[in-house]
């Protein structure tokens, strides 16, 4: 695609995003791989199109390789002792400081945050365990943050942290970037992992998944091992005020970019209900980018009828779209012949069949149809007529058709669907 009708499509997301706070965790492992001097240039990117961004970091693997023995981990949570405090505190902020030398190659003006923003407390391991350095985060001041945000900073965070009396704890990363993340309210809170999202036991990936159906995958074990916490993580955020959360991997160049200003996105998008984020809409102009793609890519596999640019434009007002979370991912169109109308140019796109999208389409159609006072509906279809035998439709003969799509289905293999309202 050429870059100015790109910048056309991602434009209604520029919109959705612009001035938002959005929380990027990555692990300690990210900061080691080779893609992630593409994701400082694309969080140049996001900054330069308005987004506020706070960074938060781990960094287990580095500890980990500097600790003479594994540290004793209760419920996968390090507990750090004197002794591995003294190594954390040396090491990590050398890492710290490497992350913002490299946005300050980007020309971003990144701020490695005094902590004393936080009410942290010892974790709680148990009477056995009382003497570590492992911390809870209990509050996070937000203001300072906000108004270090307003003035263009990219706040760091590591996961040593110290509380308003300046002492210091290591606390979890995750739950570090969740803390934070609700403290802010942030639109989003992004975690860069090293696969590409959930994935459903057919190894495909899941686009967009509610706070319910990740505890139904948990309980089908469709999700596993590290994605466990990492989903915990998601569950706190979310229902502390945090608008979605979303997996993305670490080691796929632009998979951020991707995730946030495409269709399709990338990776898992993780929200409370996505039910309450859907519905069928009429289209407007905004829409036509992203409208034409779906019709475009049907055409390509021969199941939708070509249309040029400025057909649909001219007929843009015929349009329905489906929006899940704002995100267009199906559309039918519906024509008037006088007493009779068509349903045309029905499509969901692919990540999303089989979830009932085209069956609401159709209805809303059909629906509007009838309400203006149209007793039959049609569809012209290539390969799609069991679809619409579903639907309730039957297959009609061609000259009950208005005689202008008569004429243009003359001599194709095309079947007609009706149905009565
Ligand atoms: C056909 C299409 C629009 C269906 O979209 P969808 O959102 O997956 O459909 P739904 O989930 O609403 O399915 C509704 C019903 O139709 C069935 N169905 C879905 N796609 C079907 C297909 N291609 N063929 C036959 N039946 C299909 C579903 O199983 C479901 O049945 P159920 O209610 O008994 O469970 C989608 O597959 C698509 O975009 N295809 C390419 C474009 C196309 O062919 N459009 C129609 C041209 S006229």
């Amino acid at each position: 695609m050429k870059t100015p009708t790109l910048l056309r499509e991602v434009l209604p997301y520029i919109r959705k995003f612009s001035g938002k706070i959005i929380v990027l965790k990555f692990s300690g492992k990210n900061l080691e791989e080779e893609n992630f001097e593409n994701i400082m240039a694309d969080i140049s990117v996001i900054h330069a199109l308005g987004i506020r961004v706070v960074l938060v970091h781990g960094a287990g693997p580095q500890i980990e390789a500097s600790l003479p023995q594994h540290s004793l981990k209760i419920n996968g949570v390090r507990m750090t002792t004197s002794a591995e405090m003294e190594v954390i505190q040396s090491l990590l902020p050398n890492l710290t400081h490497s992350i913002s030398t490299h946005l300050r190659e980007w020309k971003l003006s990144p701020v490695i945050f005094p902590s004393k923003i936080f009410r942290v407390i010892q974790k709680d391991f148990g009477k056995d365990y009382p003497h570590h350095h492992t911390g809870e985060i209990t509050k996070v001041s937000g203001p300072t943050l906000i108004s270090a945000l307003e003035d263009g900073l990219i706040p760091i965070f590591s996961p040593l942290v110290s509380d308003e009396n300046g002492y210091f704890f290591n606390v979890n990363a995750d739950e570090l970037a969740v803390e934070i993340a609700v403290a802010l309210k942030a639109k989003k809170l992004i975690f860069f992992s090293d696969v590409q999202g959930i994935l459903d036991l057919s190894g495909n990936l899941i686009s967009v998944v509610s706070l319910k159906k990740i505890s139904e995958l948990q309980e089908q074990k469709v999700i596993s091992g590290g994605m466990i916490p990492k989903l915990h993580a998601c569950q706190r955020a979310i229902t502390g005020g945090v608008k979605r959360c979303h997996i993305v991997n670490g080691l796929q160049d632009g998979a951020l970019l991707t995730e946030l200003f495409t269709r399709d996105g990338s990776g898992t998008m993780i929200l409370e209900d996505p039910n309450v984020y859907q519905h069928v809409r009429m289209a407007h102009r905004d829409d036509f980018g992203v409208l034409y793609r779906i019709l475009e890519e049907n055409v390509r596999d021969g199941y939708l009828r070509y249309r040029s640019r400025e057909e649909v434009k001219e007929h843009l007002h015929e349009y329905f779209v489906f929006e899940i979370d704002e995100q267009i991912v199906g559309c039918v169109s519906l024509r008037y012949f006088g007493e009779i109308a068509e349903v045309g140019a029905l499509a969901t796109i692919s990540h999303f069949r089989t979830q009932g999208i085209a069956k609401i389409l159709l209805e809303k159609v059909e629906q509007k149809a009838k309400e203006s006072g149209i007793k039959s509906i049609f569809a012209v279809t290539i390969l799609t007529g069991q679809f619409f035998d579903i639907a309730g439709y039957q297959e009609i003969p061609r000259d009950t058709l208005p005689l202008s799509r008569q004429k243009d289905i003359q001599g194709t293999s095309k079947k007609v669907y009706g149905k009565n309202l």
